[in-house]
Parts: C-alpha cells; sequence; structure tokens
C-alpha cells in the first residue's frame, strides 16, 4: 500500500480563469501565459487502483476526463469507491451533481455537511440508494478506501456562503468545515482546503506529517479587496492568508512537516504566477504551489 494523491483541481472556488474576472491572473491564463486552473479537488489511492475523490468540485467533470486513473474500465466499471466532501461550499459539492448517473460510490461527510446536501433537494438527483450517505463523527477514524484509513476533525472556517446569516462566526469550531487525515500503514497526509486559523489542536495534529494540503486561498488578507474586487477579506472567508505575521508561511514554521502543498488557491493569488516573487517567497518557506493534474506520493 503506497498512498498516492493527484490534485484534481489546485484553484478555489470560481477557479483560474474565473468566468467574470478580469484581473491580471485571470487575463494571463485566459492567454495561455500561465497555467489555467480548476477548482478544489484532490483525488487519493493507497492500493494504486480504488481512488477516493476528496470534494466534488463544480469542474469534476473536465478532472475525471483529464485523469486517465479515475476513467471507466468496463462498461459502468470506474475505480471510485467513494466521495468525501469537507464542508458544503459550492466549489466543494455542486460537482455531486455531476456524478448523478446512476453510479455506485459512498459519499462521506459529517452530520451536518449531510444535513445541508439533504435540505438542498436538488441533490436528491444523486440517488442515496445507488449513493449511500455515509455519516462520519469527528474523530473517528473510518476506510475511506481500501487501505486507506480517514479521520475527519474540525478546522476553524464558517457555514457556507449561502446560509450565512446576519452576524457570522468566521472561526467556527465544529462539523461545518472538517480536515481529514488520511493514514496508510506507513505514511500520514492531511487535507485541509480551508481554514481560517492554525489553532493549538492543529498544530498538534499535523506536526510530524509526512504530507499537507493546506488552504492557500489568498496570499495577503486584503488582496481581493486591494484588486477592487470585493470588499471581503480573507478572515471574512473563513481562510488565514499566506503572508504577515498570522499567514500561514509563519504559522507553519516551526512544525515539521516533510511537504506542505498549497491548494484551493483563489485566481487573485500571485502565487499562481510562476515567476511572481510571491511563489519564491512560498517555495523558500518550504511550500509547494498545487497544480492541476500534480502528483504526490
Ligand atoms: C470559500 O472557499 O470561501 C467558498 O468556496 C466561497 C464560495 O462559496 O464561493
Ligand atoms: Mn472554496
Ligand atoms: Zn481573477
Amino acid at each position: 500500500m503506497t498512498f498516492r494523491a493527484q490534485i484534481l483541481g489546485a484553484a478555489a472556488g470560481g477557479g483560474l480563469p474565473q468566468w467574470n474576472c478580469g484581473c491580471e491572473n485571470c487575463n494571463l491564463a485566459r492567454s495561455g501565459t500561465i497555467p489555467s486552473q480548476t477548482q478544489s479537488s484532490l483525488a487519493v489511492t493507497a492500493d494504486g487502483v480504488s481512488w477516493a475523490v476528496l470534494n466534488a468540485s463544480p469542474d469534476i467533470r473536465g478532472q475525471l476526463a483529464d485523469t486517465p486513473a479515475l476513467h471507466p474500465t468496463d462498461l459502468r466499471t470506474l475505480p471510485l469507491s467513494s466521495v468525501l466532501v469537507t464542508n458544503g461550499d459550492i466549489d466543494h459539492v455542486a460537482g455531486l451533481l455531476t456524478l448523478r448517473e446512476m453510479q455506485p460510490f459512498r459519499l462521506f461527510a459529517t452530520a451536518g455537511i449531510h444535513e445541508v446536501l439533504a435540505e438542498n433537494p436538488i441533490f436528491n438527483a444523486v440517488n442515496a440508494d445507488v449513493v449511500p450517505r455515509e455519516t462520519i463523527a469527528l474523530d473517528t477514524p473510518f476506510e475511506l478506501a481500501p487501505g486507506l484509513t480517514a479521520t475527519l476533525f474540525p478546522v476553524p472556517g464558517k457555514v457556507p456562503l449561502y446560509l450565512e446569516g446576519e452576524t457570522v462566526e468566521t472561526e467556527l469550531i465544529g462539523d461545518q468545515t472538517v480536515g481529514v487525515r488520511l493514514e496508510t500503514a506507513e505514511k500520514t497526509a492531511f487535507y485541509i482546503p480551508g481554514c481560517a486559523l492554525l489553532n493549538d489542536d492543529l498544530r498538534d495534529r499535523l506536526d510530524g506529517a509526512d504530507t499537507l494540503f493546506f488552504d492557500g486561498t489568498l496570499w495577503a488578507d486584503d488582496e481581493m479587496v486591494q484588486a477592487g474586487l470585493s470588499h471581503k477579506t480573507g478572515k471574512r472567508m473563513g481562510h488565514m492568508s499566506m503572508s504577515g505575521p498570522d499567514g500561514s508561511l509563519a504559522a507553519f514554521a516551526g512544525l515539521s512537516i516533510r511537504q506542505k502543498i498549497f491548494v484551493h488557491m483563489n485566481n487573485t493569488n500571485p502565487v499562481l504566477r510562476p515567476s511572481s516573487v510571491e511563489k519564491a517567497q512560498a517555495e523558500a518557506a518550504g511550500w509547494i504551489i498545487g497544480q492541476d493534474g500534480m502528483e504526490v506520493s
């Protein structure tokens, strides 16, 4: 059993380029000057045959088409054993609607996230008789795919944008936003595509891991405000940024993690430009900038 992962989509919601965005990165991606990136998803396997997909992005149709390991091996036989969603955000659940063709796989989520899906009747199109919805309790290991044990744990975050009320708690700890610990007999990896804050609990969990896929939404907390694209900071969106005293570069500096990979990057993030100084800074701090199709083992 050898843990392998493939980044299906390295971008945050919207992707790169985002359909309505004329920012520098989106224009560079449109012209083919920098690589485009699809929305947030990771495929993982322990036996090299059976895969789990972590988060079902709106781009999943193209992502599966571009990933031979996930192609059908017979009329309706697919090497996909399960799909796990880490929150109810549109970029992580909308792809479930694409997976509706009476194709068996197991759908894993916490009770809180399953509740969100159940409240949206459009997801009934993913027939629960064919795709059993399995509720996973926090801190309770389960078999995600053959030979691959997963454990969900709470990560500071918020409810999905479409469920926000008048006041929004952006560092809520509960089962609405989770991280995933992935374990084979030899290796431990973590997948945390959304995280508002690296608290002591997370530090303790992550220290010593072999591989980490982590929230790389923004480089600077006010990056979208500065670009004139939004009034929202990263903090308001429930994401810690890469730079600054509270940023992930600083926060992870004291932890021992063999490989740290940024995923879920917003299209404004300068690290998405291969020659940017910000990318060089992140790399100097020991980070890898995730890319669509990147394989990690
Ligand atoms: C996020 O990661 O903050 C969300 O996916 C934003 C969104 O719903 O577009
Ligand atoms: Mn997102
Ligand atoms: Zn853009």
